[in-house]
């Protein structure tokens, strides 16, 4: 793609109304643009990082054996009311009515209607367990939106939703999603820490919130540094190993002020293994057991022809809150740089272009065909424009690597700059296998 036929409304001024880092980047490179309060529309780049951590979440629910499907977020009011929350819920509830005057509502969660699709195709233990999850818009009615994409009215998660006969299962199930989650995670280049939370109007008794550090964080988290010594590598799909995880996790002291004791955590924690700092909730897991199926009478035929009420989970992760919140992890000292795994492009070729002298571009043309032959997402900023102004905007879309084509390249060697922005000149070739890997 070239840059001057991208949509990507740059603009100079700083967003007055965009209190963080993430938001005023994501107005200033034009990644999202407010349509009313706390409702975005998603712009060509936003848009592609949004897909591509998407596509991350989505591998590893796949990974657990999770089936993706899709649920409307138009839902009935009915079955609200059968599990009485309808007026739980509250004012955070968008409620609309249809031409025929039916009560309909703009899904802020699916509990009820998955549960309502499972209670009318599934009738025997022998179906069980089922794990269904779909990434959706949603609606929360937020008193008040800010930040951004990080605390909207409107945005996009995942949700998946655990089905099974028994708590032994029920709890496998969990462990599982826990797994997905801390590698999904992972894959994003974030450093998630499980916390044990309180399970709020979603109700159970076993939930976790898995909370990334980032100074403008809401929440404030006080941790063990042991817990980012615990290595993924070490664990499998297994039931006693993912049982062994959670225990090793729970072993080491990571709680919101919430739960916070002074006295405990300097009992429990070395002074130089204390972390305090701050983070966002990227992601929640709730088993509820019965909560919902019993007011909604989900039930299958047991073994032995007694019936049971299934026992469930929800999991939740904010897909669109992950690209802010992956902005505010990242953003250091004025420079902008995505993980290679969801940035919007792998590498930008920057020509030193001017009126009189268009060998640059010339150059870079040939770069950005050769890049293209190896399936690089390669971007050419072929915009007349001065090189310090340039750096500048590429310091902000952030796009890992760069290639700089100007006084330092002859015709087969550029000036590379890596994620780190460690800087060398090197042929197109060891550029390429750079890219690659
Ligand atoms: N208003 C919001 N804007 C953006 N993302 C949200 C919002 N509310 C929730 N999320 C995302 O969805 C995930 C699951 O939400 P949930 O835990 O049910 O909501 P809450 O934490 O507000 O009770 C959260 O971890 C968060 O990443
Ligand atoms: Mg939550």
């Amino acid at each position: 793609m070239y840059l001057s036929k991208l949509f990507i409304p740059i603009t100079k001024d700083l967003p007055t109304e965009a209190k963080i880092k993430s938001h005023q980047l994501m107005l200033r490179t034009g990644m999202i643009k407010q349509s009313s309060a706390g409702i975005y529309s998603w712009l060509p780049l936003g848009f592609k990082v949004m897909k591509k951590i998407e596509q991350i979440v989505r591998e590893e629910q796949n990974n657990i054996n999770a089936q993706e499907m899709l649920m409307p977020t138009i839902q009935s009011a009915d079955i609200w009311k059968e599990s009485g929350r309808y007026n739980d819920y509250g004012e955070e509830m968008l409620r609309i009515k249809d031409r025929q005057n039916r009560e309909m509502l703009y899904g802020p969660t699916n509990e009820e209607l998955i549960t309502e699709i499972f209670r009318s195709s599934v009738k025997s233990y022998k179906s069980l367990p089922q794990l269904l999850y779909h990434i959706q818009w949603k609606f929360r009615d937020e008193i008040r939106p800010r930040f951004g994409v990080m605390r909207c009215r409107e945005f996009y998660m995942k949700d998946a939703y655990s089905f099974d006969l028994n708590d032994k299962q029920a709890k496998l199930s969990y462990n599982k999603m826990f797994y997905s989650y801390l590698k999904t995670f992972k894959r994003l280049d974030l450093k998630a820490i499980p916390m044990k939370a309180e399970t709020g109007p979603i109700g159970g008794d076993l939930s976790h919130e898995f909370i990334i550090l980032a100074e403008t964080g809401e929440s404030k988290i006080y941790a063990d540094k042991k817990i980012f010594d615990i290595d993924l590598k070490d664990y499998s799909y297994t039931e006693e190993s993912l049982e062994k995880m959670r225990n090793d996790y729970s072993s080491v002291y990571a709680v919101t002020d919430e739960k916070f004791n002074q006295k405990e955590f300097d009992s429990k924690v070395n002074k130089d293994e204390q972390l305090i700092t701050k983070g966002i909730e990227v992601g929640h897991i709730f088993y509820f057991g019965d909560k919902y199926s019993k007011p909604l009478n989900c039930l299958v035929d047991a073994q032995g022809g007694k019936k049971e009420t299934v026992k469930m989970g929800s999991y939740g992760i904010g897909v669109s809150r992950l690209v802010g919140a992956i902005i505010e992890a990242k953003y250091n000292k004025n420079v902008m740089k995505w993980p290679k795994s969801i940035s919007p492009f792998d590498v930008v070729i920057i020509p030193n272009i001017n009126k009189n002298n268009k060998e640059n571009l010339i150059k870079s043309e040939k770069i950005y065909k050769e890049l293209k032959k190896q399936n690089i997402d390669v971007l050419l900023d072929d915009v007349d424009e001065n090189m310090s102004n340039k750096f500048k905007k590429h310091d902000l879309i952030g796009i890992p690597n760069q290639i700089i084509v100007g006084s330092k390249s002859t015709e087969d060697e550029f000036e590379f700059k890596d994620k780190d922005s460690k800087s060398s000149i090197l042929k197109l070739n060891e550029i390429k296998s750079k890219l690659k890997n």
